[in-house]
């Protein structure tokens, strides 16, 4: 059963979700992180920059795998996720840049970047903990509506509505945005011993109704979330408002 965890803001939600990662890095030092990039994850980046801080989360032997990067943006692009995660966790903690890894969207050749990244996460022994975002269309990572449940690390051509919602990082000019990306795969997603999906604002509420409540169904790739044993959904009022949650299932 899928867990809830209703919160009443951002600060609130960074807070429960920097608790999971905290509990999963005590428990097991050299986790393997699977990291979000997007706006709803950045309180739980805060979050655990405060607490390395505090001396509260070692990361000294944590690894970190990204869901995702844009194919043709350099790593120290402003608008590349490997930019992104620098700026509010990696710079910010004392994690070894080569323990952080995301595709590199600038490889010659994209498919066996995307080979060399599954060895990766299946040398490092596999994800224990994936945070995860959703689309409005209800994407995870940039695995688009069609995307085949099976698929490990590819790349995608990204979806109008999403260079539309990215645009507002690339001066609101969705050409401007990249039309491909190296995405993990939801085969890759789903073998993530523990999923924790962050989701925030009234504009989800609708989709993640459709992806926990309705049909599993390729058409909106987080229902997928639905067949994996141990997710948990930290949501603000606002993105809850159409689910109707079990007692049982909230913590
Ligand atoms: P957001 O992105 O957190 O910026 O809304 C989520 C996503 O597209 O996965």
């Amino acid at each position: 059963m899928i867990q809830y965890t209703i919160v009443d803001n951002m600060e609130t939600m960074g807070y429960w979700a920097a608790d999971m990662v905290a509990e999963q890095i005590g428990r097991k030092p050299d986790s393997v992180l699977g990291l979000a990039t997007g706006s709803t994850p950045l309180p739980l980046y805060g979050e655990l920059v405060r607490r390395s801080e505090a001396g509260e989360v070692d990361f000294t032997a944590v690894r970190t795998v990204n869901l995702d990067e844009y194919v043709g943006l350099p790593s120290d692009h402003p608008q590349s996720y490997r930019y992104f995660m620098r700026e509010h966790l990696f710079d910010r903690i004392p994690i070894d840049p080569e323990n952080t890894a995301l595709p590199d969207g600038m490889a010659q050749d994209l498919s066996a970047e995307c080979r060399a990244y599954d060895q990766l996460i299946e040398k490092w022994g596999g994800i224990d903990l994936q945070v995860l975002g959703i689309g409005h269309n209800g994407h995870i990572g940039f695995n688009e509506p069609g995307s085949v449940f099976t698929l490990k690390t590819h790349v995608v051509d990204i979806s109008e509505r999403t260079r539309i919602a990215n645009a507002r990082f690339f001066g609101d000019d969705p050409q401007k945005v990249p039309a491909q990306a190296i995405t993990m795969g939801i085969g890759n997603i789903m073998a993530a011993r523990k999923i924790v999906l962050l989701v925030s604002g009234r504009s989800k509420a609708e989709i993640l109704e459709r992806a926990l409540c309705g049909d599993v169904n390729p058409l909106v790739p987080a229902s997928v979330l639905q067949l994996h044993p141990d997710v948990t959904v930290i949501a603000d009022q606002q993105a809850a408002a159409c689910i109707e949650i079990p007692e049982a299932a909230m913590i």
